[in-house]
């Protein structure tokens, strides 16, 4: 059956100009297709090639008609279960904070130890780390001026619970010990060697949709970009000065990161910058010529982008703080990332060390306006949704998509890819973390990796991250 042949879709239709204008958000440099749910005959065609157990429930074992007949309702309904994820993540990332912040207590960061006893034994880790959870409730009572505690409160508020009373200060405590448990001990074994392929490309399914990002995947980018740079005069797909149109789906927001979880400098994304940064120092794209449109569905991350954006109309630069504790073994390729990142969309500043951080070395980094305002951020879920149609002169030369598509399922990742694929120009290219299922329903192809080691740890050896080139056919 001819899976792959495009089927007329009735979701497909035309757009509005006005609802069009409206979905451009008055930045020059987004991409300027509307936004359609993935059409029901690509779902169809993915659903075709799929292992029944690898398809949602309620969609397994439906006939091609009866699919088309339940998919607008249903992918509507994904759309919004998926959306409603972001509040779970942002409860997920407050508890990193409680355990490894330094701007709301003097106590002692959480160690390894008090991980591991979250796991083994809950009584005795909420022991040691109760005088911290107290601090944090207090702080989340009491939140001033400090940005994450405010959002803490806010998280909290949601879930009903008011700090600024005796019994919601009691519910508070409560909360946030269970929590610390729940999320604290959700050790996994990432990429257990004995766990089925689909179960370990798919590991955070169930979970929140964390904003959480860190430098680390911008050294694993940045060593796949410098292969395709070495390529360019054989073919390859990406040539000098040619990568104008990019797209980052889920840049993220550094609220705290989940290995230090240093939270004394302000909020920010990391990605979009290092990713230019990256362009840039390889020869990819031209400095004047380069357009990113950042996609997520984190009204955060969308919020915080055009913030920035804003502030660099008035000529404000974006400060990046990058913060590294020297006792982490981290590999002498990402020590001489760090070193560098930023060099070529910015200027570095003085850092101050702040206290009870630790010891820690810090660069910062001034990004140049005329960078940030090259950084459109626009609102779609990949999953879901696609700009669609996009122009051939909007299409993308790559798209980068990192620490994403492992939260969802094997279905939901191939209608992303999907997506992805749709907005990618022919010979595009997609670069992820995340080797997705190459299914001839969606033209994507493999055409290479890399492996970036981030640190050496002993007894445990390498991590790091495979960076993989998928080319749109
Ligand atoms: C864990 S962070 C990863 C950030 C960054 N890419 C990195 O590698 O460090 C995941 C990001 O993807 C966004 N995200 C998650 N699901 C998404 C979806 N279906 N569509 C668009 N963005 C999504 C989140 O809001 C968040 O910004």
């Amino acid at each position: 059956m001819p899976l792959h042949r495009p089927v007329p879709c009735p979701y497909n239709v035309p757009v509005p100009r006005w609802l069009l204008a409206a979905f451009l958000s008055g930045a020059a440099v987004a991409a300027q297709g509307a936004k359609t749910y993935v059409p029901g005959a690509d779902a169809t065609a993915v659903h075709q090639l799929l292992r029944d157990d690898l398809i949602p429930a309620d969609l397994a074992g439906t006939t091609p008609d009866q699919l088309s007949a339940l998919w607008p309702a249903w992918i509507e309904a994904r759309d919004a279960a998926i959306r409603a994820r972001v509040d779970a993540g942002d409860e997920d990332s407050i508890v990193h904070l409680l355990l490894f912040g330094t701007s709301f207590t003097t106590r002692p960061r959480a160690s390894q130890g008090d991980l591991n006893a979250l796991v083994k034994d809950p009584t005795q880790a909420l022991a040691s780390l109760r005088l911290r959870i107290a601090d944090f409730a207090a702080a989340i009572a009491a939140p001033g001026t400090n940005e994450r505690m405010q959002f803490a409160r806010g998280v909290v508020e949601r879930r009903g619970i008011d700090p600024a009373t005796d019994a919601g200060r009691t519910a508070l405590l409560g909360y946030l010990e269970e929590r610390t448990v729940t999320v604290g001990g959700a050790v996994r074994a990432l990429g257990l060697p004995d766990a089925e392929l689909a179960d370990q490309l798919t590991l955070f399914r169930d979970r929140g949709l964390s904003s959480d990002t860190s430098v680390f995947i911008g050294h694993g980018v940045d060593e796949a970009l410098e292969v395709v740079r070495s390529e360019r005069d054989n073919d390859g797909p990406l040539r000098t000065g040619t990568v104008r149109r990019v797209a980052i789906v889920g840049p993220g927001l550094d609220f705290t990161d989940k290995l230090e979880g240093y939270d004394f400098y302000p909020q920010q994304t990391i990605q979009p910058f290092a990713l230019v940064d990256s362009l840039l120092r390889y020869g990819l794209s031209l400095d004047d010529e380069l357009e990113v449109t950042a996609f997520d569905l984190s009204p955060r991350v969308l919020q915080h982008l055009e913030a920035a954006r804003q502030r660099a109309k008035a000529g404000t630069p974006y400060r990046i703080v990058l913060p590294r504790n020297p006792d982490r073994p981290w590999s002498p390729a990402l020590v001489d990332y760090w070193q560098r990142v930023g060099n070529h969309v910015g200027t570095n500043s003085a850092a101050i060390t702040p206290p009870g951080a630790g010891r820690v070395a810090i660069r910062r980094v001034e990004v140049r306006p005329s960078v940030v305002l090259s950084i459109a951020a626009k609102d779609l879920n990949v999953v879901t949704e696609r700009l669609d149609p996009l122009p051939t002169d909007q299409q993308f030369d790559l798209v980068v998509a990192t620490n994403i598509l492992l939260y969802y399922g094997v279905f939901e990742q191939s209608l992303a890819a999907a997506n992805i694929a749709a907005m990618l120009k022919p010979g595009g290219v997609l670069l992820t973390n995340n080797r997705i299922f190459e299914l001839p329903a969606v033209p994507l192809v493999g055409v290479g990796f890399t492996d970036s080691v981030y640190m050496t740890i002993a007894g445990v050896g390498n991590t790091g991250d495979r960076l993989i080139r998928y080319q749109k056919q």
